[in-house]
């Protein structure tokens, strides 16, 4: 895309309330940022400028005391698909549960047969509409996954649409391969040959065509076992790619405790995570990402243990899980409301899962969701009073600007 150079937010962005971290306890409430070179220089209170920065000729940007954050970080994503599931919906809302559709041949495998029957370009259109929609609410960094393709050209063609994605709009995008995501039709009571060629076909060739940043695995009855899911994350790690989990979303397999055994980036979803489990994520480092918007559209009424995750100081990211069967949602604000409405997450815990937490839970925490001297300069100007109302508002959007790589966005 083409920008003018009036788009360049290079200067000096004066009088502004800085939240640098992502953290609401951890803020600059007369706070200057220096942008140079789409590079953040300098930031801090207006008090402690350099003279330097004082004199120079920089353009000037009077922020108006609104709050600038980080670039949101939507760190869950299945946003590449063909078609929707409205018509699985009103099956669900006539009683069906999501296992039940899944189990009749419903659910992700209806995806993907309209995702494989979809070309490129159609797919690419589909999911940049469900994108635009995440970027005007700030999002600047994304993960998107495969798994609706679950044969090696169509999990191709998701990867390569979700790499266009972000050289087309300006957003930073990281792949993530999903192959066991489920059973395609053609390997029906075959899971364990269909995991041979996700292990010994897909991952190998997908990876040297550079379209995997990490590899995830759904771990769960009507998925993957935790012995198919362990071949998949042996397979990553022998090629070097990091993994992350679905994982106890529907029941508690032992996902999680592979996950920790691989030192997985993140296990999501989490509902009937237990203590044992949590205290092998602390001692791997694994984020917890929470899935509100899943939890939300299936009914779910277990609760992931908040309590357990705070106690032991595990990092918490909040996603949208964005997907036509369980979070068919393009609002990550929306999310941070249902994190704290529905799992009684802090307005402030809820903030750090979609910026610091979010950018651990990718395993670029050197490089995004954090804004300090020498980082990208991708941030958000909020029209807002408090940093709590980026939770507390549903519906409304209160993103007044986008900054990315020093640049106005769109
Ligand atoms: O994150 N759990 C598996 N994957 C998605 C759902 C995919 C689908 O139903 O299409 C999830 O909830
Ligand atoms: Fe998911």
């Amino acid at each position: 895309m083409a920008h003018s150079l009036s788009k360049q937010a290079d200067g000096i962005w004066l009088n502004a309330r800085i939240a640098a971290t992502g953290d609401p306890g951890n803020v600059i409430l007369d706070g200057v940022m220096v942008v140079r070179d789409g590079l953040i220089a300098w930031l801090g209170a207006a008090a402690a400028l350099p003279a330097e920065y004082r004199s120079a000729d920089l353009a000037q940007h009077d922020v108006g005391r609104r709050w600038i954050t980080p670039g949101l970080i939507d760190c869950h994503t299945h946003l590449v698909y063909g078609g929707n599931r409205a018509d699985e919906f009103a099956l669900r809302l006539a009683g069906a549960s999501y296992e039940e559709i899944a189990r009749s041949g419903g659910g992700i495998v209806s995806t993907v047969r309209a995702t494989r029957a979809a070309d490129e370009e159609s797919l690419f259109l589909q999911s940049g509409r469900r994108l635009q929609a995440l970027l005007a609410e700030g999002v600047t960094t994304l993960e998107i996954k495969s798994g609706y393709g679950l044969d090696l050209a169509s999990e191709r063609k998701m990867l390569r649409v979700a790499r266009r994605l972000g050289e087309h709009y300006p957003v930073t995008v990281y792949t993530t391969f999903l192959g066991a995501h489920a059973l395609p039709p053609e390997y029906q009571g075959r899971a364990d040959d269909y995991i041979t060629l996700v292990c010994e076909e897909m991952l190998p060739a997908l990876h040297v065509e550079g379209l995997i940043d990490a590899v995830d695995v759904f771990c769960e009855n009507i998925g993957f076992s935790v012995a198919q899911s362990e071949r998949v994350f042996a397979a990553a790690a022998s090629l070097g790619l990091p993994v992350k989990m679905h994982a106890d979303q529907l029941s508690n397999i032992g996902g999680t405790q592979l996950a920790t055994r691989f030192k997985a980036l993140s296990v999501d979803h989490l509902e009937h995570l237990n203590e044992a489990d949590v205290l092998a994520m602390k001692d791997s480092s694994t984020v917890a990402v929470l899935l509100p918007g899943a939890y939300y559209f299936i009914r779910e009424t277990k609760q992931p243990p908040l309590e357990l995750l705070r106690r032991h100081g595990i990092p918490i990211a909040i996603s949208t899980d964005s997907n036509p069967g369980t979070s068919p949602t393009t609002s990550l604000l929306l999310m941070l409301n249902m994190a704290c409405t529905l799992f009684r997450m802090t307005t402030a815990e809820a903030l750090l899962g979609v910026t610091s937490h979010a950018a651990q839970a990718l395993g670029q925490g050197h490089k995004h969701g954090l804004l300090a001297a020498g980082r990208a300069a991708d941030f958000v100007l909020w029209d807002v009073e408090s940093l709590a109302e980026l939770a507390y508002w549903s519906g409304r959007n209160p993103c007044h600007a986008i900054v990315r790589g020093g640049r106005f966005s769109p």
